[in-house]
């Protein structure tokens, strides 16, 4: 098979790694790519939101599946061009990526069919945004949500309510992401661990993934701005056989059953963010994608051939046996830009790259890099992952942490308490 993978960070380097261990790739595109995705497949320049080039590329290479990482393509419809061309092609399409794209539709999709969720209020002025935060409906802290997509950023975590006017007005005055800002939600804040549970689904069945932990804030201790994920373990230490199953049946199934019936089906990987609350897991969020870094450690595990099981989900007969796991404890550390997730530089050379690589099971997949004359240079926020899979958290951790000395590059930085298990804030 000619596969296309669309996207340009870690997530997808680690979907690219294990796409071609599959036998029933030939060829593997990805676009636009990055350093180290080229040294696995061929890289189109491609922007990953030019869909009428991509699916022209599509077309002229007669691939026979396209797989997007990225939620943006997914949102602005690629999906519905390329089945328009009768192009296989893995994901959600544009009515069912709405779950990821409006937090105002996730919301009150959840309320509508009572799955779980923290209380919340939809503004779409500021003045009405302040009269909430102000009617004392909500204690503090609160959460403040752009509705659209802001690359993981337009949420703010507000202890006070000088916090929460500043972050309206970011959002809603100065519209720091644009159009995104037009609505917020503005909710109540759920105290517990976070979880990452992320599902495969053809619209009616489902094949879980292996759970993650992901540590999203920028800084040791969970300190600092929210970040796309600063690392990931898994499986997450924090999930027993019964919260499992509850899982599964008061949020999975009924989100999937739900938008079937809403006529929204979801053909996809389907990412519920939660909060372990006292009163049970509560969504957070959706995302109608892949994490990142979670795939990263979740491909680390997987034993089933992904060719097979997306396909399966395109052709609305997901795998009816399931993915084959390893037990072992994988890891990823992301090692990030200088100023991240703020303004940060681009450019800067990587070294000791070639010498972590030697590492026996180290995996390092590459986010922001590009690939000048022989050499790397960061090209993002976050620059690579460096990644381990071991028969304990112990030994991964160790085997990832004794290796990043390795590897350098001006500004560097990462979080050191990866995988270290915390009491809840
Ligand atoms: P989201 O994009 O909605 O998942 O939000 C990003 C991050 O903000 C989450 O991973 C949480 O760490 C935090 N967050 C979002 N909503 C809430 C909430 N209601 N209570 C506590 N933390 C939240
Ligand atoms: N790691 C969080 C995300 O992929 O949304």
């Amino acid at each position: 098979m000619k596969i296309l993978l669309v996207g340009a960070g870690g997530r997808e380097h680690a979907l690219a790694w294990k796409i071609v261990q599959s036998p029933h790739c030939q060829k593997l595109y990805c676009a636009p790519g990055n350093g180290g995705m080229a040294r696995i497949a061929e890289v189109v320049p491609i922007e990953d939101t030019n869909i009428s080039l991509l699916a022209r590329f599509a077309e002229e290479k007669k691939i026979d599946l396209t797989v997007v990482g990225p939620e943006v393509p997914l949102a602005l419809g690629i999906v519905d061009e390329f089945e328009r061309r009768g192009l296989k092609i893995y994901g959600p399409n544009k009515k069912a990526a709405e779950i990821e794209k409006s937090k105002v539709f996730a919301k009150e999709f959840m309320e509508r069919h009572r799955i779980p969720t923290g209380r919340f209020r939809v503004a779409s002025r500021a003045e009405e945004a302040l009269r909430i935060l102000n009617s004392g409906e909500f204690e503090f802290p609160l959460v403040v949500k752009a509705d659209g997509l802001a690359a993981g950023k337009g949420v703010v975590v507000c202890a006070n309510v000088k916090r929460a006017e500043d972050a309206i007005n970011e959002i809603m005055v100065k519209k720091k992401f644009g159009p995104s800002g037009e609505r917020v939600v503005i909710e109540e804040f759920l105290k517990g661990r976070e979880l990452s549970f992320i599902v495969l689904t053809d619209g009616t069945r489902v094949q879980p993934l292996v759970t993650t932990m992901d540590h999203k804030a920028a800084y040791d201790g969970d300190k600092g701005p929210n970040t796309g994920g600063m690392g990931a373990i898994s499986p997450s230490p924090f999930i027993s056989e019964k919260l499992y199953a509850q899982i599964m049946d008061t949020i999975i199934f009924p989100t999937v059953t739900r938008l079937l019936e809403e006529g929204r089906r979801f053909k996809g990987t389907l990412y519920a963010g939660l909060m372990l609350t006292s009163e049970g897991p509560k969504v957070l969020e959706y995302n109608c994608r892949f994490g990142d870094p979670e795939t990263q450690v979740q491909m680390l595990r997987m034993e089933s051939d992904l060719v097979e099981v997306l396909m399966s989900a395109v052709t609305e007969d997901l795998l009816k046996d399931e993915i084959k796991w390893s037990s072992k404890v994988s890891g990823c550390v992301v090692l990030a830009s200088g100023g991240y997730p703020g303004s940060y530089e681009k450019g800067k050379l990587i070294r000791g790259l070639e010498e972590a690589e030697k590492v026996p099971g180290l995996v390092i997949f590459h986010a922001g890099t590009s690939l000048a004359n022989g050499q790397y240079y960061t090209n993002g926020g976050r620059v690579l992952n460096v990644c381990a899979s071991e028969e304990t958290l112990q030994q991964t951790m160790k085997k990832i942490y004794d290796s990043i000395p390795l590897i350098n590059f001006d500004g560097m930085f990462y979080r050191k308490d990866i995988g270290a298990i915390k009491e809840v804030r």
